[in-house]
């Protein structure tokens, strides 16, 4: 097993569970640090009754994590895995991971490699599964903020940003707006308009409601020449990581800037970054990632290999995993028509 990406609240849970359920049934594990650099470095830590106890509630993953693509500058990835795999003696792996751990193991799979995948972001944009784990503890975290910055809206007729994750999906921001009774949401998948944003809080400090709470997805994006040249800048860097991802953020920032300058209101961002994945995940993230950790050796134990476990409903079943990855899943337009309607 391996857990790559951003760490996630419930990926010990993961690792209990599909330890748990293995261990019982006669497999032996063995977990790879820091994601597939733990496979291509022979880096690993024996998974066992003993070193796993206590780790359901547990935030973060004790295996550690990172973004290591073993494709990266044209290597032959899938070589150096089958290697690594014969050193170690595993039969097969279940990667923990989102689309580029996850994309690492469908191109793994395609090579021949005996592979299940465990689905997981925070952002819960994976295609094929209704919710990923981490999600709802990310949310939960972000209501949190959300009700505690009201305070302070209230007491200085403030308007309040606050700036969360999601990478390009709105999920994050409309599923804690709406908790949180946002006042205006912004997401990736409707680029927002900066006047209009100003207009709408203008309206509705017109009708007495003296504060707002605004919540913008790191991956919002302005329309396209509603700001001027530099206005919408947002400089968070310009590295990329090994799967080529921009590191996002700041639009938060800029948003305070402009809502100040054009109505007149205060205005202050609060960033909430990477408090948002930290902690103890919240019941529903730990069912879940068990249930996906027992899934997983199950298909493991049955051959099923090139699947990924996922939540449809309220079942756990498994697809095949480069389908249900091929496109991301972005924000239900209808979630988003519901956010809408408490605007104001
Ligand atoms: O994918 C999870 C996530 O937390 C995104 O929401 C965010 O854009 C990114 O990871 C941050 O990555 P890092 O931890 O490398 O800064």
């Amino acid at each position: 097993m391996l857990t790559g990406g951003g760490d996630c609240p419930g990926l010990n849970a993961v690792i209990r569970g599909a330890v748990r359920a293995g261990l019982a049934e006669g497999h032996t594990f063995v977990g790879f640090r820091h994601g597939w650099a733990g496979v291509l470095a022979d880096n690993t830590l024996e998974l066992t009754l003993d070193s796993t106890i206590g780790i359901l509630p547990r935030g973060g993953t004790i295996l550690g994590t990172s973004r290591t693509n073993p494709y990266a500058d044209g290597a032959d990835g899938t070589a150096a895995v089958r290697a690594a795999m014969r050193r170690s003696g595993v039969d097969a792996l279940i990667p923990i991971g989102g689309d580029d751990t996850l994309g690492v193991a469908v191109a793994l799979h395609a090579d021949g490699v005996p592979v299940v995948g465990v689905p997981k972001t925070i952002d819960n944009d994976l295609g094929g599964t209704d919710f990923t784990f981490g999600f709802q503890t990310a949310v939960q975290i972000v209501t949190d903020a959300i009700d505690r910055l009201h305070t302070t809206a209230e007491s200085h007729d403030r308007v309040m940003v606050v700036e969360v994750m999601g990478r390009n999906a709105g999920w994050i921001a409309t599923y804690a707006g709406i908790a949180g009774g946002a006042d205006a949401i912004l997401v990736p998948e409707r680029p927002f308009d900066v006047e209009e944003v100003c207009e709408h809080l203008v309206r509705r400090h017109g009708r007495g409601r003296k504060f707002s709470i605004v919540v913008v997805a790191e991956g919002a994006t302005p329309i396209e020449g509603t700001l001027a040249e530099g206005e919408g800048q947002i400089t968070r860097g310009t590295s990329t990581d090994a799967f080529g991802h921009a590191r996002l953020g700041g639009i938060g920032v800029v948003l305070e800037r402009e809502v100040e300058r054009r109505t007149g209101y205060e205005a202050r961002v609060t960033i909430l970054g990477h408090v948002q994945r930290g902690g103890t995940p919240v019941a529903f993230d730990r069912v879940l990632a068990t249930r996906f950790g027992v899934a997983a050796v199950r298909a493991v134990a049955g051959g099923r290999f090139g699947a990924m476990v996922a939540l449809q409903g309220t079942a756990i079943v498994e697809l095949p995993m480069a389908a249900a990855l091929a496109e991301p899943k972005l924000l239900d337009p209808e979630l988003y028509a519901t956010a809408e309607i408490f605007f104001g």
